[in-house]
């Protein structure tokens, strides 16, 4: 008899397993049941690691596509008729936002190289230019000037940081016994064509120039400024005009076009022009008395931007001076 026969008898033509067989079967079961259990708990843990694996090389290539996408629009400009990306308020609070972290740059009188080999090449040396759907940043600061323009669709409405810091300080001169309104904050391109050219046809483009922007070049297009109670110069010298000197950068203002400085803002000093840069850098700007143009070290002249051509035509029939005296009251 053999060894396997020894452990099991026949009885009514059927085999009964011994105990001792039925309990080996049953470990082996048991020991079958767990090598399933660890056999399916590996097959989890590879596809949790391949899953998370997948999601993280996903992550990696769209923010490389997303890097690429910023990169190739740093230092390049096209004119605004190029322009058909829209634009979101949002851009310019988180421009906002980014300005704390580049005012370091622009405190330390530019430590970040110029990378600018655009059109705007030989502008913010020391500081870093970008210009992004035809609307450039100095060290994440909107410029808008007679160099650097908005795109003629640009519509971003008054920036809401902006109004919120104006309606904060308005609070703050009215304890002081200073009433302020906002008289003009943002304008459209359209609305800015027909003022100029209504200062331009009364006065002469020379005279014009000095006073007023033209179209795309005004820092109410950008919706980040506004013209405080009376955009006149019956508002220069008075209480909320010094008072305006003396605290807007407390809420993030700068007095836009200062008295001294009209060679280099290229117009004529406009105490009632207010520009939100945010606290801090409107308190660095201010503290160091200098404009916004020597802040990012750039220029405001029409002959260093892209619409030179454009405006050389379009105005060259207009007379460049009038002989109306037109030396008390300018605004907007
Ligand atoms: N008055 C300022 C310069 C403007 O027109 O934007
Ligand atoms: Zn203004």
């Amino acid at each position: 008899m053999s060894e396997n026969q020894d452990n099991f008898s026949n009885k009514n033509d059927e085999y009964e397993y011994d105990p001792a067989v039925l309990e080996q079967i049953r470990e082996a079961k048991i020991r079958r049941q767990r090598a399933d259990e660890l056999a399916r708990d590996r097959l989890h843990a590879k596809m949790i690691l391949f899953g998370g694996g997948l999601v993280i090389i996903l992550a990696i290539i769209i923010f490389i596509s997303l890097e690429g996408k910023s990169t190739s629009t740093e230092n390049t400009s096209s004119s605004s008729d190029d322009q058909t990306a829209s634009y979101a308020a949002d851009d310019l609070t988180s421009i906002a936002e980014n300005n704390a972290d580049s005012s370091d740059t622009a405190e330390n009188g530019g430590d970040t190289e110029n990378t600018n080999t655009g059109d705007y090449s030989g502008q913010a040396e020391g500081h870093t230019l970008v210009t992004e759907n035809g609307i450039t940043y100095v060290d994440g600061i909107l410029i808008v000037n007679k160099t650097f323009s908005l795109p003629s669709d640009y519509d971003p409405g008054l920036d809401p940081e902006a109004e919120a810091a104006f309606y904060e300080m308005a609070g703050a001169a009215w304890e002081d016994g200073i009433t302020l309104w906002i008289a003009s904050g943002y304008r459209t391109y359209d609305y800015q064509d027909e003022l100029f050219d209504r200062y331009a046809t009364e006065r002469g483009l020379d005279e014009a120039d000095k006073i007023s922007a033209r179209p795309g070049h005004s820092e109410h297009q950008s919706g980040l400024c506004m013209d405080i109670n009376d955009p006149s110069s019956s508002f220069n010298g008075t209480a909320e005009a010094i008072w305006l000197e003396e605290h807007c950068a407390e809420y993030g203002f700068i007095v836009r076009f200062p008295e001294g400085k009209e060679d280099i803002t290229g117009y004529e000093y406009e105490p009632w022009h207010l520009r939100y840069v945010g606290v801090e850098i409107a308190q660095d700007i201010t503290n160091q008395g200098l404009c916004l143009e020597e802040y990012l070290n750039v220029t405001s002249d029409y002959a260093d931007s892209l619409e030179n051509e454009d405006f050389i035509e379009k105005y060259a029939a207009y007379e460049t001076s009038s002989s109306e005296d037109t030396s008390v009251e300018y605004g907007e």
